[in-house]
Parts: structure tokens; sequence; C-alpha cells
């Protein structure tokens, strides 16, 4: 089994400034159809994505705190309380959530994503959180699991807080829950999940065409359908257009050449996220609220994200075939050593001398 561990170039320098010979490990990106996105504070999480990987092909994608070197169970678990205070007395408010370093992971390209989290007082760590507020909605209709790491608590109240976080993911039938007394045995337990819940890791790749718009502000990915109107649009791009205001419904442009079409194109009612054509005047809509089959507006695909940023779409637009990278600039098999802390809670910077915490136990160096 492949066994890859994506990294953001940003991650790299902050994770491994204590660890130089990681970064010689740095590689070209792999594909696959899976992305293993987790956060570990103590490293069971990351043990977790370490023999989950052995077990599947999947991309991964750690998330950072911000701020590093914070100690968030100390004096009884204050930090770790209050970030979670703050989420929970606001929780539709950015401004609630603790930053993260960036993670430009393209969703688009992942049909499974593998949500790796800790439990933190019966909730989802903070740090997690912050990340599928902002990411959330472009997982709408992926494929979604969830692994969950505790110490003896129940973990619904995780489940609770990635359905709020991830509305509109497919879930996978069950959540996987190791506590942190399993993690040593976790192979067997990650086997059983993966049976269970059937998880397709087909690379394959898709034959959708999907395409790109964008205004450098708001990006929407659609996909196409195989009609021949589909087609004729697809092998024009990229192109760039203006885009104009229609109705209140609709975003139109117009391309520099006609799109052909055939006795094989779709009409149909036309929900938000729709793209068509409508032959007529030759424009194409792009549909950011619902509209009934009409003659001659044919189907071209729909949005797979961004439905929501269709509306803000103005002036000059680029549409391209979308990139298939994963927009992850490069990748390291990370240290599976946890961090080091000192006892004030702090990171133990390389060379330290004295007492340090490490994955819970307390080393001399
Ligand atoms: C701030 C904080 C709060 C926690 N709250 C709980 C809890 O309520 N119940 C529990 O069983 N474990 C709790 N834990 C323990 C973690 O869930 C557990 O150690 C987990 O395995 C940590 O995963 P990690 O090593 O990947 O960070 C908490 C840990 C922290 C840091």
């Amino acid at each position: 089994m492949r066994h890859f561990f994506l990294f953001l170039t940003g991650l790299i320098l902050a994770a491994c400034s204590s660890d130089s010979d990681v970064m010689a490990e740095t590689q070209a990106v792999q594909g696959g159809n899976t992305l293993v996105v987790f956060y570990s504070y103590t490293g069971n999480c990351r043990k977790i994505v370490d023999e989950l990987t052995s077990q599947i092909t999947a991309d991964v994608v750690e998330i950072q705190p911000a701020e590093k070197g914070l100690s968030y169970e100390a004096n009884n678990y204050a930090l770790g309380t209050k970030l979670l205070n703050a989420i929970n007395a606001d929780p539709d408010n950015a401004q609630s959530y603790p930053a993260i370093d960036p993670v430009d992971v393209q969703l688009s390209k992942y049909k499974n994503v593998i949500i790796v989290t800790p439990l933190w007082w019966s909730q989802m760590a903070a740090i997690m959180q912050t990340y599928l507020f902002n990411a959330g909605s472009q997982m709408a209709g992926k494929n979604i699991g969830l692994i969950v790491s505790s110490a003896s608590s129940g973990i619904s109240g995780v489940v609770k807080d990635c359905k709020r976080l991830v509305p509109d993911g497919n879930y996978f039938s069950e959540p996987l829950w190791i506590r942190s007394s399993q993690v040593k045995n976790v192979a067997s337990l990650i086997s059983g999940w993966l049976q269970k819940i059937n998880l397709n890791i087909d690379d394959e790749e898709d034959e959708n065409m999907k395409i790109k718009v964008s205004d450098g502000t708001n990006t929407i990915v659609y996909e196409l359908n195989t009609t021949s109107a589909a087609k004729s649009l697809y092998n024009m791009l990229p192109m760039e257009v203006e885009v104009q205001n229609y109705s209140n419904n609709e975003k139109i442009f117009y391309p520099a050449t006609d799109i052909s079409y055939a006795a094989d194109c779709i009409e149909g009612d036309c929900p938000a996220g729709t793209l068509a054509l409508f032959s007529p005047w030759g424009n194409v809509v792009m549909f950011y609220g619902p509209a009934s089959r009409y003659s001659g507006l044919y189907i071209l695909g729909k949005a797979i994200s961004g439905t929501d940023h269709i509306k803000n779409l103005s002036g000059t637009i680029t549409v391209e075939p979308l990139d298939n990278s994963t927009g992850i600039r490069a990748y390291v098999k990370p240290s599976l050593n946890p961090a080091e802390y000192t006892l004030s809670g702090t990171i133990a910077q390389k060379g330290y001398k004295g007492i340090v915490v490490s994955d819970g136990k307390k080393i001399l160096r």
C-alpha cells in the first residue's frame, strides 16, 4: 500500500522547525481520491493517521494552530475550555474560532474526506473546528468519515459538531472511536471500520469534465455532463469573459464563439448551482436561485463547490478546465515523534536539557 503524507509548505516550515531532517524528505505530490485531514495535540491522532494511511491510499493534511507552543491542558485544561466556550457562545461567527495556519487544499479533487480529530471536553477539538468552519461548505456531497480519539468520553458531541460544520456531507454509516488506551492496537480497529464503511479508494481518474469559474475572489467548480453542448463549452476553454446579471437568480456570460448543441441536450428544472446554455441567445447561465424547465435551456452541469459564491461574481471572469493538482505544493513524511513540551507548557526546542513531556510521559533530556 502506498503511504503518502502531504503537507503544505507553510505547515512544513512551522511544524519542522526543530526537526530539519524531516525537511529533506520533501517530494512530489501524489494523487488519490481520498483526503485525510487531521489535528493532533499529543500525538494520538497522528498515530491513527499513520496506521490509516498504511492501509489506504490517501493524501494527508495536518491542521496546525497559528499560535505555537500553547498548552491547552494546563491549569485544569483552562485554555482548551476557553477556546471551546468561545465557539459555543457564537458558533456562526468566524471570530469565535482559534486561528490556524493556512490550508490550501483543493477539496474539489477528493471524493472522500476522513477527518481525524481529538475530543476536547466531549466536543471536537477547537483547532479542527476552525478548519471545518472554513472548509465545511466545500465538502458538500463528499463522503465524510470521522475518526475521534478521546481518553474515555463518548464521541456523540464530536459527531454533532462535525454535522454542524459539514452539514451537507454524505456521512459514512458510522464514525470510529479510538480511546487513547487503544492507540497501540489501532490497526485492527481501523481495518474493521474500513470494511464496514466500504470506502471506495479507487484511484481511477474521474472522467467527468470539471471547470472552474472565478473572478479572482469568488470561485465555483462545476462538473459538466457529457452532452454535446457541455463538450463544446469545455473545448473552447480557457476563456475570459464579462459576467452579467440577469433576473434575480442568474449570472450569465457570452462565449466569444457559439456553443454547438445537438439533440442529446437535456432540458429540465434548474436548481441553484445549475450551469446551463440558453440556446436562443447563446449565453451560459449560472443559476444561484432555482428556475423551471424552459424550452431551449439546456443543462450543462452542476456546481460541486462554491454555489454560494455565484451571486457575488462580478466583472471579468476566467472559465477554465479544473487543474487536477491537489493544490498542495509539497509533502513530507512527518516525524512520528510528537512534540515535546517543557513543564511550563512551551515546546522544548532541539537541544533542550531538563524534564520534557512527550506523548503524555515525562522524560529527562
Ligand atoms: C483540552 C483537552 C480536553 C480534553 N477533554 C477530554 C474529555 O472531555 N474527555 C476525554 O475522554 N478526553 C479528553 N481529552 C483527552 C484527548 O481527547 C485524548 O488524549 C486524545 O487521545 C488526544 O488526541 P491527540 O493526542 O491526537 O491530541 C482532552 C484533551 C485536551 C487537550
